[in-house]
């Protein structure tokens, strides 16, 4: 499973970056926002940082604003991905971006069917919310499951099932299970993956114990 970190500050992707475990970073209009800083900017900032794939968000809703948002997004950088929304204008601009072969993420995907349409036009990611779901008491895992399904049907359809929208280990773990290609998650979320109350309390008798023994490795 490819690990995304769903974040705009540059300060966590380091961070990230330097745990060796980051293959990729995403962003949204909300992200950018929150960051106070210039979309380019920003987005320039981090392809520099991380080689896997960057995901910058166009703005506008119509089909021909939203193209030309999306050509120029594309020249940025060469890890860039395109985030364009799951509606008939973001497939469409998905599908003339993929064809020229830029990597393209449809975001905003909340069941099965706008998935079929997403691996239809062509797009590298598909972006499935789980936490939004489950804030609406709907089973955010089981659409999950329902797409890697579909898509393992189809060896033609070569869109990446990325799990994004994710609130805790759980929601990383079910979907690993159940074979999706990436997560994206924020960065706290990605640092509870670490814990376990065992973990610590193992550790803490281990360095108890080695302090009895009054030696030292160095
Ligand atoms: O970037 C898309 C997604 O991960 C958003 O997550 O927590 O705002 O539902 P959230």
């Amino acid at each position: 499973m490819k690990f995304f970190v769903d974040t705009a500050e540059i300060d966590e992707i380091k961070d990230m970056a330097d745990s060796g475990l980051l293959d990729g970073v995403t962003t949204n209009p909300s992200l950018i926002a929150k960051s106070g800083r210039n979309f380019k900017d920003v987005i320039l900032e981090i392809c520099d940082i991380v080689d896997g794939p960057v995901s910058a968000e166009v703005a506008s809703t119509d089909y021909e604003t939203m193209r030309k948002e999306g050509l120029e997004i594309a020249k940025w950088a060469e890890n860039i991905a395109v985030k364009v929304p799951l509606t008939e204008a973001g497939l469409k601009v998905c599908k003339e971006l993929s064809d020229q072969g830029t990597m393209v993420n449809v975001t905003l995907c909340f069941s099965a069917s706008q998935a079929i349409l997403a691996a239809k036009a062509g797009a590298t990611f598909i972006s499935p919310f789980v936490g939004r779901l489950d804030d609406i008491s709907q089973d955010g895992l089981g659409l999950i499951s329902d797409i890697c399904r579909i898509y393992d049907n189809y060896p033609d359809f070569h869109t990446e099932v990325l799990v994004a929208s994710i609130r805790n280990p759980l929601h990383i773990v079910e979907a690993a299970k159940m074979g999706a290609h990436v997560m994206t998650a924020p960065p706290k979320v990605i640092k509870q993956l670490y814990k376990h109350p065992l973990t610590e309390s193992g550790l803490a008798a281990f360095v108890d114990d080695w302090a009895k023994t009054g030696q030292s490795i160095l």
